[in-house]
């Protein structure tokens, strides 16, 4: 059984096709890079609908396979842009009606976990989801995947891309911040927002702009930028690991490319005495081997579903 998996829920268009045994048979991407500024929708949008095609016949060469090959058609179904993701659901609706055969709408946060385990070997991880659109802590608990906690407002990347954008670092900012951070010289306080296991960070994002516009040096505030959110994004975790009583931790995302992030969690797992986890780089950012990936889970669980019933509705615009 070989599943196709179509992403496109933010600036990265990803295709990948994987077996039934969970074997990557190929992921291909390709991310918008803005020439200034952040991600616009439409913009994403239409660099979605001029890069599937191509990463479509990509992957289908990586993985030396026919489109006849293929079984089953998987695409992320949200949360993300509308107008993305109403353009990836619209390229995959149209492959499985020409293919004729059978499609599955997959959670794009699942998904990260999902890969996680699959290319790591652990079971049953609270995961610390960190990209530049989402911030989550999630666990299978009865009987489902519940967000034991998130951000009340913007992604952790977010907060560090739309940072190095105002200071006038590049574009993504988390690299840039991460370099920066390790010339630093003193730490400077700033607000620390936890409530339970949520977090927000858009005050810690003004309080570290306005400490670089009253003069601090910027690797200063890059570095207690990190160290304050790291710190947050850890506590929330632990706390969520402690409620959960699991022994396995899960760092995924494209912000978990952040060495000091990585160090802090691991840490704190091997303090609880829990197996900290993370999947290779190529699939801790968005991908498209696991939307493929979800979409053999979800067939073989039964959750596939009519091509009527595929519509991306407005909510997760
Ligand atoms: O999961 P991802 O590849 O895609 C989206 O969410 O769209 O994550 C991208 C995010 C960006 O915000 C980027 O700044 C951040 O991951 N990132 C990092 C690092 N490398 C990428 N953040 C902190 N440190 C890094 N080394």
């Amino acid at each position: 059984m070989i599943c196709i998996g179509i992403e496109g829920t933010a600036e990265k268009t990803g295709v990948g096709i994987v077996d039934s045994e969970g074997n990557i048979l190929a992921s291909c991407g390709k991310p918008l890079i803005p020439e200034s500024g952040g991600i616009h929708p439409r913009e994403a949008a239409e660099h979605h609908a001029a890069t599937i095609v191509p990463l479509i016949k990509d992957a289908l060469k990586e993985s030396k396979l026919n489109i006849e090959d293929i079984d089953l058609v998987a695409f992320s179904r949200g949360p993300g842009l509308g107008p993305g993701l109403r353009t990836t659901a619209t390229a995959a609706r149209s492959l499985a009606l020409s293919l004729n055969v059978p499609i599955v709408g997959v959670n794009h946060c699942i998904g990260h976990v999902e890969i996680g385990k699959l290319t790591t070997g652990a079971e049953d991880p609270v995961s610390l989801y960190v990209s530049g659109g989402n911030t989550q802590v999630i666990a299978f608990e009865s009987e489902r995947y519940r967000v034991f906690g998130e951000t009340l407002d913007i992604a952790i990347g977010n907060c560090l891309d739309q940072f190095a954008r105002d200071v006038g670092l590049g574009h993504p900012g988390g690299p840039e911040v991460e370099k920066l951070a390790g010339k630093a010289k003193e730490y400077i306080k700033l607000p620390y927002a936890v409530k339970g296991m949520d977090l927000s960070f858009s005050g810690l994002l003004t309080a570290a702009l306005r400490k670089y516009e009253g003069g601090k040096p910027l690797s200063d505030v890059c570095y207690s930028l990190q160290e304050t959110a790291f710190s947050m994004l850890v506590e929330v975790t632990e706390r969520a690991l402690a409620h959960t009583k699991k022994r396995e931790v899960l760092l995924c995302g494209g912000v978990a490319a952040n060495s000091r992030l990585r160090e802090m969690v691991s840490i704190m797992a091997e303090e609880h005495f829990a197996e900290f986890y993370m999947p290779p780089m190529k699939y801790c950012g968005d991908n498209g081997a696991m939307i493929a990936w979800m979409g053999q889970l979800m067939y073989k669980y039964g959750l596939t579903q009519q091509i009527e019933d595929t519509t991306v509705i407005q909510k997760y615009r």
